[in-house]
């Protein structure tokens, strides 16, 4: 696996660091061009058929996890979704809620919570995405067995609150390949259907995308 200069949580999104990132303009570059991918993606041919009754729900509720400064909530609202930003630093949150107050925009709402810790109560997304942040679900856990717990766990309550036929599309920086099994594995054993795309995989700007249907 390539090794590239990534961004270590939490020191990269911190105080100053927060500041920092939200005024980095390569940052907010990549990060809105992989959600352009990343809306690509969504209506992926490769994952069967498109639910054509969400056309009846409009609007279509997103969640986007570990929003950050909500770069990415940003191209997500241009594209017309309703999106919930979670994000676990207050810190980010507040430049995404800096975003919004300057979009004039009513379909961002911003949460702070864990993405392992969600506290949604009912099946409400149509879409669920993440750019750059779901790898760092298990940062503070040491051993294997708690890794496998929170990765399992997660998923499926992300199975709990997507709707039927409704697609999950992560963006993350797995460490090695067992990382990225540990990642697969807890979608598809908790009844996800779907697979990998790697972009440039021997480049420093390479990009591992897990495509996921309900
Ligand atoms: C690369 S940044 C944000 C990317 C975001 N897509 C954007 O457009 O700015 C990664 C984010 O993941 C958040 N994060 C890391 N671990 C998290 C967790 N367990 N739950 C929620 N957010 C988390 C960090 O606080 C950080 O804001």
């Amino acid at each position: 696996m390539v090794k590239t200069n990534l961004p270590k949580f939490p020191d990269s999104y911190i105080g100053k660091k927060a500041v920092e990132y939200d005024s980095l303009r390569w940052m907010e570059r990549n990060q809105k061009r992989t959600t352009q991918k990343i809306l690509n993606f969504l209506d992926d041919k490769k994952l069967g058929k498109i639910n054509h009754n969400f056309e009846k729900d409009l609007p279509l509720y997103i969640l986007d996890l570990g929003c950050g400064t909500g770069f990415s909530s940003e191209i997500l609202i241009n594209a017309g979704f309703r999106v919930i930003g979670v994000d676990i630093l207050e810190d980010m949150l507040s430049k995404a809620n800096n975003k919004k107050t300057k979009l004039k925009s009513h379909n961002l709402e911003l949460i702070l919570a864990d993405i392992s810790h969600l506290p949604f109560k009912t099946i409400s997304f149509h879409y669920i995405v993440s750019i750059s942040a779901y790898n760092f679900i298990t940062h503070y856990y040491n051993s294997q067995r708690e890794k496998v717990k929170i990765v399992n766990n997660t998923a499926k309550y992300l199975y709990k609150i997507l709707k039927d036929n409704g697609r999950i599309i992560i963006e993350f920086y797995p460490e090695n390949v067992e990382d990225l099994e540990l990642f697969t594995n807890s979608f598809i054993l908790n009844g996800f259907e779907g697979f990998i795309v790697k972009t440039n995989p021997k480049q420093k700007s390479g990009q591992t995308f897990l495509l996921l249907k309900k």
